[in-house]
């Protein structure tokens, strides 16, 4: 299907094509030196001493559940309302994910409050998700984790270059998790990147990314090293080259992308409270600057959302959702209890409908998007 104006759209030039280029002429096709520099590139943007790429987001949140230490019996908190891989690297660890509310119908990042009331004295960490970009409230997720010797792991996959009292996501918890999929601000294809202050958790994320190799391929091919022991269970979790080329270019674009999807954010919320008051825009007046990585809206509780996609997708324009709640999965349901003790999310995740936004989407695009809102639910 070809949409007049999709949900997502890469925003690639000759750069892009240059830097790929540049790496197959090279020879030089996995993990090397441009993925040290893409790694150096991004910690100094983050603020924190170390950054590790690896080959997706969800490989990264497994790795960050490793070097945070969790592992079978422990509980971590996670939201209901992220994406799947938010919870099931919980899994993958051993340990059991429990599932929180979010805080309003105008903030749906993981409320403290929800959180607070589901610690046990098996609870081990948080994972928290800056849901479309917007940080989860920071100051009140740190102070709950020094009372309750909690750790913080954040799931950034929507918030490279987001901000908070002047400090970037991926610089407030112990370890954070990046997604370049292809949808995101910052897109390699495929691609992660852990985040960390912490020497001893740095060294050890770099290991259990190569199977646990005391020395890499790269570092033979330099003559640094003759041979390897192999210390820890490990994984092949490596990104190519090419996905790190990919990724300094992006990273170059980032800053000023996330500008212009401000200002698109902000023309969204200014024209539907004109043209669309009935829908709900989430995230006014959020603390904050968000990376502003997708565009959520809650439809009036009595409209049909799979008729107003239809309508939408009708006119050519892509919509989504974000999401539906992890609990009501079928992988999930019998173990977590559903949607009960989760009011929130239960009223906004069949509300929810995500509208486009992406780096080169146009102010007339955003105009289009919301007069057409208007529109299909007038004539309903
Ligand atoms: C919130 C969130 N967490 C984790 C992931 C997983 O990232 P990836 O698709 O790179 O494995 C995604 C991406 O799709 C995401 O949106």
């Amino acid at each position: 299907m070809s949409w007049r104006i999709p949900l997502f759209d890469l925003d690639y030039g000759p750069e892009e094509e240059q830097a790929v280029l540049d790496v197959l002429r090279s020879r030089w096709l996995t993990m090397g030196e441009v993925t040290q520099r893409f790694e150096q590139a991004f910690a100094e943007s983050c603020g924190v001493k170390h950054a590790v790429a690896v080959s997706n987001g969800t490989v990264a949140l497994h790795l960050a559940c490793l070097g945070a230490g969790i592992g079978p019996g422990d509980e971590v908190i996670v939201p209901a309302l992220t994406f799947v891989a938010t919870a099931a690297c919980i899994r993958y660890v051993g340990a059991t994910p429990v599932f929180a509310d979010v805080v309003s119908e105008n903030d749906l990042t993981i409320s403290p409050a929800s959180v607070e009331a589901l610690i046990t004295p098996r609870t081990r960490a948080i994972i928290l998700m800056h849901y479309g970009g917007y940080p989860c409230d920071m100051a009140a997720f740190q102070a709950l984790a020094a009372r309750h010797h909690l750790i913080l792991i954040e799931d950034a996959a929507h918030a490279p270059g987001a901000e908070w009292m002047g400090a970037r996501a991926g610089s407030w918890g112990q370890v954070a998790a990046f997604s370049f999929f292809s949808n995101k601000n910052l897109a390699t294809g495929e691609g992660g990147m852990l985040t960390t202050d912490d020497d001893s958790i740095a060294a050890q994320l770099r290991r259990l990314r190569s199977h646990g190799m005391t020395t890499l391929t790269w570092d033979r091919h330099r003559g640094h090293a003759w041979s390897y022991d192999v210390t820890d269970l490990g994984y092949n979790y490596r990104p190519s080259e090419m996905l790190s080329a990919l990724g300094l270019v992006q990273l170059a674009r980032l800053d000023a992308n996330n500008q212009h999807r401000r200002v698109l954010t902000a023309l969204y919320h200014e024209l539907l409270a004109e043209l669309a008051p009935q829908v709900g825009v989430p995230f006014a007046g959020h603390a904050g600057n968000s990376a502003c990585h997708i565009m959520p809206v809650l439809l009036p509780a009595n409209a049909d959302r799979s008729a107003f996609m239809e309508s939408m997708k009708a006119r050519g324009i892509q919509t989504s959702i974000h999401y539906p709640p992890i609990p009501e999965f079928t992988a999930y349901r019998e173990t977590s209890g559903g949607l009960d003790g989760l009011p929130v999310t239960r009223a906004v995740a069949s509300r929810e409908v995500t509208l486009p936004l992406y780096a080169h989407m146009t102010q007339a695009d955003v105009r289009e998007v919301a007069r057409s809102i208007s529109e299909i639910l007038r004539a309903r």
